[in-house]
């Protein structure tokens, strides 16, 4: 493993590196970086299957209204989603996305040979005018990994508006990660570090909260909070439907 030049202003800003690992600015994940541009982020290792086997049940083969089951990733960060999810499920045709280009290589190389995986996009979730660019009504799901507390909560809204929009009625928004419950309460110690930690970093960053954040805005979007899933890691999957 080679470590290449810092991947970018945009996120994966690497920090304290020593031969083929460094730390990401953002999550403080070790961040592995190949010669092909690969990035290995070790927390998507080891959630990629518990979130596969979720995403098994709330996809299902027969949930394709037109070939294959579309679903959109948001943040696709290294790809490691995307390629792990494809493989799973060779009946869903996975979109992945990303605010800037600085991981695209990272996301080809892990997807290489994967035919039900488009070619990475840009698309920022917080801007209505690149959700614009989606078909509206054209995806079954759409899929947010570790987005929401490490970006501004533009994003978070942006991403609830936009896939009320993206998604056909029936569609589903999945996003994956910390959240706080109850107006604040968080699930661990650990949890509450790390969310005081990204605030002071960025007083824009920070936790969401399922009750008095996510709920009740996804509600005014017209999207219905389904379901929310324990983790592990006390992360949440977080599952909203749009009404048929
Ligand atoms: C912590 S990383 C998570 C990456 C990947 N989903 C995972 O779980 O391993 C957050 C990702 O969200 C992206 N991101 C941040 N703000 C965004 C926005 N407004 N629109 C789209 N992506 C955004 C970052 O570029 C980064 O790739």
């Amino acid at each position: 493993m080679i470590l290449h030049r810092p991947i970018g202003a945009i996120s994966f800003a690497l920090r304290n590196h020593r031969r083929g690992m460094a730390y990401s600015a953002r999550t403080m994940d070790p961040v592995i970086v190949g010669e092909d541009r690969r990035i290995v982020a070790p927390a998507s290792d080891r959630n990629k299957q518990p979130i596969l086997n979720r995403l098994l049940e709330i996809f299902p083969a027969d949930a394709a209204t037109d070939g294959r089951v579309q679903v959109l990733e948001v943040g696709s960060g290294s790809g490691q989603h995307a390629a792990h999810f494809a493989q799973g499920m060779p009946h869903v045709q996975f979109m992945p996305t990303d605010i800037a280009e600085d991981t695209f290589d990272s996301i080809a190389a892990w997807c290489a040979g994967l035919e039900n995986v488009a070619a990475p996009r840009v698309l920022d979730c917080s801007s209505l005018d690149a959700w614009s660019t989606v078909p509206e009504g054209s995806c079954d799901g759409i899929f947010a990994a570790n987005v929401c507390h490490i970006s501004p909560f533009s994003a978070t809204s942006g991403l609830l508006a936009g896939a009320s929009r993206a998604l056909r009625p029936g569609g589903r928004l999945c996003i994956y990660g910390p959240f706080t419950t109850d107006s604040g309460k968080h699930t661990s110690d650990g949890n509450s570090k790390f969310d005081c930690s990204l605030r002071e970093r960025n007083a824009n960053w920070g936790y969401r909260d399922v009750d008095t954040d996510m709920k009740p805005l996804a509600a005014e979007l017209g999207l219905d909070l389904t379901s929310r899933f324990d983790m592990p890691a006390n992360n949440f999957l977080l599952v909203f439907l749009r009404p048929g």
